[in-house]
């Protein structure tokens, strides 16, 4: 067995989880759930959900991580099978890799766009454009489902090519060359871009005297001011619970292919809560400070709601720019946005690929080279589905499954297996091992008790309300469906693909005799 690759400090680890963890997510996925739960509303349940599945599955999921690690397992299948000595165990794995693998390929795609805003931002390409109807004609010629703006896909394709190559460039270098070069330049000058941004966003006072209301107090207020009213509409808390998942990339498999190449007597402990407060600051305080109060402030509340709820993408790609142009040295605010979006994502969808890698590398001993170049292949072909079905829900469906519900059913297995099967005991001291701080113990018992029955009401409330309508595709319009049972085939197909790939791998090298635990 060759000797696994390492991180290559300590800073490096945790400006890499972070950048793992900070993520388009912060910045365009929390403002509109925050808009569309109601704001105050969504903070309470928001706030809950962190601590009580957030926190615990962070410290969970590095521990599960460093362990499998000494396995020399990058990924969820061994990592199971290092806890749970059943046949079944490394299967259960692997919907970790399929998670990762499915985000990236829809991930990569948005982020490009970031890149290509970024560029339309500074030549001031967008200019001009003022109107809500317009901007959004701009974006869905961009994305290639409008006519206008652009004559052809092709710039947005060579963006999209750009974005593809920078990311597998960056993981051809490998974990300290790679990965943690790219935290180390990206997560600091993240953090500058968001907080001039959020200075610029919160001395903006009342742009339009006119409209008094419409004013930077009144924004903080819709997401400060608590409303207890909407704590009993269980879609808030499910919303909630799954904005912690997606930004935190619990459930992804990600965090713990990070954790895995940690010497065994590392910190997990103070690391894990570093990512996660970093992750949060970056979340609430940046992202919560930049979309929602400036669109509040020159929109209203009403419009802002609505805009939201028009479509995942608006505030972000819509409402921004009209915002721009109204500012000074708007071009270099709108650069400022858009590459801050973009820093977020390459620093994730970096790591979505490291599970993977790191699978075919530990099972079949294949070069880092190749694994990388096999992973990129995968991602470039099956990116075309999503851009050339995008206006189907082709994307949308991905989301759902590989980015929503899998996160849900990963989590739930990863507590089940850390807490109960492998032992809280076992895993209260795992964790603990080379902490740099003392976890109140009062959290062996929300890992043991309180996550798990969190994790189990959210998963039944949810596959009733929400994943059986979205099944039987209620509601989707009729032209779509075929695209979407393309997109379903399609993850069978990979997930099917990945079970056999485990299969052969456990064929191969026999595992279960290795364990000494
Ligand atoms: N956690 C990453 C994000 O927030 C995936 O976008």
């Amino acid at each position: 067995m060759s000797e696994r690759e390492r991180w290559g400090s300590r800073i490096g680890l945790i400006l890499a989880m972070a950048g793992n963890a900070v993520g388009l997510g912060n910045f365009l996925r929390f403002p509109v759930q925050a808009a569309e739960n109601g704001g105050g509303a969504f903070m309470i349940p928001y706030f809950i959900a962190f601590l009580l599945l957030g926190i615990p599955l962070m410290w969970i999921e590095w521990s599960l991580g460093r362990h499998g690690g000494k396995y020399n397992h990058g990924s969820l299948p061994g990592m199971f099978d290092s806890m749970w000595k059943n046949p079944m165990a490394k299967y259960f794995g692997v919907v970790g890799l399929f998670a990762s693998t499915v985000i990236m390929i829809y991930y990569t795609y948005i982020e490009s766009w970031t890149l290509g805003f970024s560029i339309f931002s500074i030549t001031k390409m967008y200019f001009g454009i003022e109107d809500f109807q317009q901007m959004t004609g701009f974006l869905k010629s961009y994305q290639g489902v409008g006519e206008g703006y652009f004559s052809s896909g092709w710039l947005a394709y060579f963006i999209l090519l750009f974005t593809l190559f920078l990311n597998f460039w960056i993981l051809r270098k490998g974990l300290s060359k790679g990965i943690e070069i790219l935290a180390k330049i990206g997560m600091p000058l993240l953090f500058l871009f968001g907080a001039l941004l959020a200075v610029r966003v919160l001395t903006l006072g009342t742009p339009d005297p006119n409209f008094p209301e419409r004013n930077i107090i009144n924004g903080l207020a819709f997401i400060w001011n608590p409303n207890f009213e909407a704590l009993a509409d269980s879609k808030v808390w499910l919303a909630s619970a799954g904005q912690i998942f997606f930004t935190l990339s619990i459930g992804m498999g990600t965090l713990q292919a990070y954790a895995s190449y940690l010497k065994p007597k590392d910190d997990i402990a103070l690391s894990g809560l570093a990512t996660s407060s970093l992750n949060e600051f970056a979340e609430v305080v940046l992202g919560g400070a930049i979309a929602i109060p400036v669109a509040i402030a020159f929109f209203g509340t009403d419009l802002t709601k609505e805009i939201a709820a028009g479509g995942s993408f608006n505030l972000g790609f819509v409402s921004m720019p009209i915002i721009f142009q109204k500012l000074p040295f708007g071009n270099i605010m709108g650069f400022l946005w858009f590459f801050l979006l973009f820093i977020a994502g390459i620093t994730s969808s970096v790591a979505m690929a490291q599970p993977l890698i790191s699978f075919l590398k530990e099972q079949f001993d294949w070069s880092h080279k190749k694994a990388t170049n096999a992973i990129g292949l995968l991602i470039f072909v099956s990116v075309h589905l999503v851009v050339l079905y995008f206006q189907h829900g082709f994307l949308d469906e991905m989301d759902y499954w590989g980015g929503t519900f899998a996160l849900i059913i990963i989590a739930t297995m990863e507590v089940v297996i850390f807490a109960w099967i492998w032992g809280m005991d076992k895993g209260w001291a795992e964790l603990n091992s080379g902490a740099d701080i003392k976890i109140p113990k009062v959290f062996y018992y929300i890992i043991k008790y309180v996550t798990p029955l969190y994790l189990f009401f959210i998963l039944i409330f949810w596959t009733y309300q929400q994943a059986i309508p979205t099944l039987l595709m209620e509601g989707a319009n009729p032209e779509s469906v075929p695209y979407m049972w393309l997109a379903r085939i399609f993850m069978i197909l990979l997930f099917v693909g990945l079970t056999v790939l485990v299969y052969f791998a456990w064929k191969r090298n026999g595992h279960k005799y290795k364990y000494d635990n």
